[in-house]
């Protein structure tokens, strides 16, 4: 079974525009499947959760459903999975109950090629404990985060690691499973950035020994909220600040408030709809979306491949995603022009290639571009070569013409 690319996307009605997207590391386009299901779920009777009446029901079932959806994609427990409203969102709250248990004295470490949600809510709850924050660099040339330079940084008094599984200026994947080994040793927790990563690898929350795992379903073709995972005896270890009358189970005991169920429903059938890209027509969801990464990294290293060609061809374009294992995601600079003017040159012309350091601002500063940045040029599953074609003939176009001072 080959990708359906056609198939794909007539399914996503944003892209009947015409606009080749290469915004997907911000936000996927959304396919029909998920818009339906968030429109069925609200036009359902919904109420709060409960085993009475049907809205009750309704509500209760979604919930469930998106948990087990969302732990097949995550190769995780059900029973684990938190739903919040983002990623920052969640990780600001489990920062918050972690450093309830930390000593002034102990440690944290923090990386430079982390999403600032995943750097800051850690240093401010750090900040309020008295607890030292130690920063892993990466190297700025080879764009590598390895598990020495972690390990550099751990001591006797680590708590906690926070690391991206996959960064989302230049695409570069640490080896987060060996990382993984190195903090349980020092007896710290690994709590891993997985919004990027998701959208391009089979997780396996397991193997990659992730004591927390986030992600957000908007990049992967869902909705636009959180998902955490966590091995649930773990969640059972821990006090969140929670409402009196709410629920202590766990998982809901992290779930403050009332959950946005339609978003559950359109994400479980996001998962769906990921598995059904694998052309399987039975078998398991996890060995379908399995199938379905593998058929998705196939169509991305073609298209790569492709475009690093092309921008390789290009004079004065510097890529500066380099490392060995990564994301299809290029972050690139251009000699003597303003990374922004191309963004809003390609956007005239149909091509959605933004430009920024997108909240990787440490990254991005470390790379020496300040905040500024660079073009980042995301594949999602609907690109196609037309689009990527599109994309570096609008660049050559770019480049021909003067340069304003
Ligand atoms: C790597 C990474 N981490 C975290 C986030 C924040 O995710 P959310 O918008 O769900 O808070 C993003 C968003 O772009 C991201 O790319």
């Amino acid at each position: 079974m080959t990708y359906d690319l056609t198939a794909l996307r007539a399914q996503v009605p944003a892209l009947a525009s015409g606009t080749a997207h290469f915004d997907g590391p911000g936000g996927t386009q959304t396919p029909l499947p998920v818009i339906e299901a968030i429109g069925a779920a609200l036009s359902r009777p919904l109420s709060n959760r409960g085993a009475l009446l049907p809205g009750e029901r309704n509500a209760d079932s979604v919930v469930d459903e998106a948990r087990r959806a969302m732990a097949d994609l995550l190769g995780a427990d059900p029973a684990g999975i938190v739903f919040g409203r983002s990623a920052t969102q969640l990780t600001y709250d489990f920062a918050r109950t972690l450093a309830a248990g930390w000593s002034p004295g102990d440690e944290v470490v923090v990386t430079r090629l982390d999403h600032d949600a995943n750097i800051r809510p850690w240093v401010q709850a750090a900040e309020r404990a008295g607890v030292t924050v130690r920063h892993a660099d990466f190297d700025p040339d080879t764009g590598e985060l390895t598990a020495d330079d972690i390990r550099a940084r751990l001591s006797g008094r680590t708590r906690l690691v926070a690391v991206t599984a996959a960064s989302n200026l230049i695409g570069t994947i640490p080896p987060i499973a060996e990382i993984a080994r190195a903090v349980h040793e020092a007896g710290a927790l690994l709590y891993v950035d997985g919004v990027h990563y998701t959208a391009h690898k089979l997780v396996d929350t397991e193997a990659l020994g992730a004591d927390f795992f986030v992600c957000s379903p908007y990049k992967f073709l869902g909705p636009h909220h959180g998902v955490l995972a966590a091995r649930p005896e773990l969640l059972e270890t821990l006090r969140p600040d929670k409402l009196l009358p709410s629920t202590d189970a766990v998982p809901e005991r992290f779930e403050l408030g009332t959950l946005p169920y339609e978003f559950l429903a359109g994400t479980r059938a996001a998962v769906d709809f990921l598995a059904g890209l694998s052309g399987l027509p039975a078998g398991g969801r996890r060995e379908r979306l399995a199938r379905t990464y593998e058929l998705l990294e196939e169509h991305e290293a073609v298209l790569r491949e492709r475009l690093e060609k092309g921008l390789t061809a290009l004079d004065g374009v510097t890529v500066r995603s380099r490392a060995a294992r990564r994301t299809p995601t290029l972050l690139v600079t251009l000699d003597g022009r303003r990374t922004e003017d191309a963004y809003r040159f390609l956007a005239e012309r149909g091509v959605h290639a933004p430009s920024g350091s997108f909240y990787a601002l440490e990254a991005s500063r470390h790379l020496g571009l300040g905040d500024t940045g660079g073009l980042r040029i995301g594949l999602a599953p609907y690109t196609g070569t037309e689009d990527v074609d599109r994309l570096l003939a609008g660049l050559a176009a770019f480049l021909e013409q003067p340069a304003h001072e």
